[in-house]
């Protein structure tokens, strides 16, 4: 099969478009045709083993994985002897799990268990996008978001930010969202009942205080964002910040039980998928495709997703391989 492979750390100029054998599902696994795959800031940490400190976890000298990417979507060519609850032509969507072969490749292998069939009318490139609202809702689940919070997003526009805006509406929070420009009108669309231009605006001096205030593009911090907290809010993040001060912000919160700043870290995907199938179904849950690019141009995505300026997800067209390839 064709795959993205990586096999030392570097730029996007190390990812290479290969043949590699396709593999075999172990008992409890799927093998499952991809259609669809994504690039996301995930797999260009990964890419660069950024921060240095996540090559205990990667690889020390290099990636202990030759292929990435987190969500796919596609098609079950065949399964393992225990794996039951699909059977080969499903149409399926899921995460695959961080320490496993990605799906940046014609065929992946995973467990049943990170998956679900596809949303009732969704197209494959429209289901690529499990990995942002999973930061987003273990954000969400942290600090045990319900109908009558009120809550500020900012940096809505990425993966993680579309996504909980979608989700924040749909736990019945009031939600603020904090944009540049050209993104104003996409997070109204998501349910946002109020967007903020931060090139134009200085969001921390709107005179309103929130429940929660969540940065989800590591772009500011707790520090500027305190005069928006109620008493007793709460500041969460998706990312360290400034000198991984929200590392040490919410371990001393946890310390001293105030939950005034919070890191969630999500763990299980299992049950994940099927609950975004459901939001998804139910109208309350879509897909922000940014770009696609064929798996060809795989480096180029890389390239893309590393500006940082990626709205929603960069979707990797595998299925087109064949055609573009020719093309080329
Ligand atoms: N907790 C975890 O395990 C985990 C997992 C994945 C990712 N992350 C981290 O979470 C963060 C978000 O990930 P993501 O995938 O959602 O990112 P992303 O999709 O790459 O987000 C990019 C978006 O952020 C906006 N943005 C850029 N600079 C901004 C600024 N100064 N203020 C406000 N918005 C800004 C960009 O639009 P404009 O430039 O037009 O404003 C763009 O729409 C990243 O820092 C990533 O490292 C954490």
């Amino acid at each position: 099969m064709k795959a993205a492979v990586i096999t030392r750390y570097g730029s996007p100029d190390v990812v290479r478009i290969l043949d590699t054998p396709k593999p075999t599902p172990a008992a409890d696994e799927v093998l499952i045709r991809v259609h669809a795959a994504t690039v996301n800031r995930t797999d260009c940490g990964e890419l660069r083993a950024h921060p240095f400190f996540t090559r205990v976890f990667y690889g020390l000298r290099r990636p202990k994985r030759r292929i990435f990417g987190l969500d796919f979507a596609g098609q079950v060519e065949s399964v393992g002897a225990r794996a039951l609850a699909f059977k080969p032509g499903d149409r399926v969507f899921g995460m695959c799990p961080s320490r496993s072969n990605g799906a940046q490749a014609e065929y992946v292998c995973v467990p049943e268990r990170v998956m679900a069939a596809m949303p009732t009318g969704a197209r494959f490139d429209e289901a690529v996008l499990c990995e942002g609202a999973f930061y987003a809702n273990a954000v969400l689940r942290k600090i045990n978001l319900k109908h009558g919070h009120t809550i500020l997003i900012y940096g809505a526009s990425g993966a993680i930010g579309t996504a909980m805006v979608q989700l924040a509406k749909s736990s019945g929070a009031a939600v603020t969202a904090v944009v540049a420009t050209q993104h104003l009108e996409l997070v109204k669309s998501l349910g946002a009942h109020r967007a903020i231009d931060y090139t134009t605006e200085d969001f921390t001096r709107i005179g309103e205080t929130f429940d929660f205030v969540v940065d989800a593009v590591g772009k500011t911090s707790f520090f500027r964002c305190r005069r928006l907290l109620k008493t007793g809010a709460t500041f969460a993040a998706t990312d360290l910040g400034p000198w991984g001060q929200n590392l040490a912000l919410a371990m001393w919160s946890s310390m001293t039980r105030s939950k005034r700043v919070v890191l969630p870290a999500p763990r299980r995907i299992n049950g994940f998928i099927v609950f975004l199938k459901s939001r998804m179904e139910a109208g309350e849950f879509r897909a922000i495709i940014d770009r696609k690019y064929p798996l060809a141009a795989i480096a180029d995505a890389y390239r893309y997703v590393e500006t940082g300026q990626k709205a929603g997800i960069v979707v990797i067209d595998v299925a087109a391989l064949d055609e573009r390839a020719h093309l080329a």
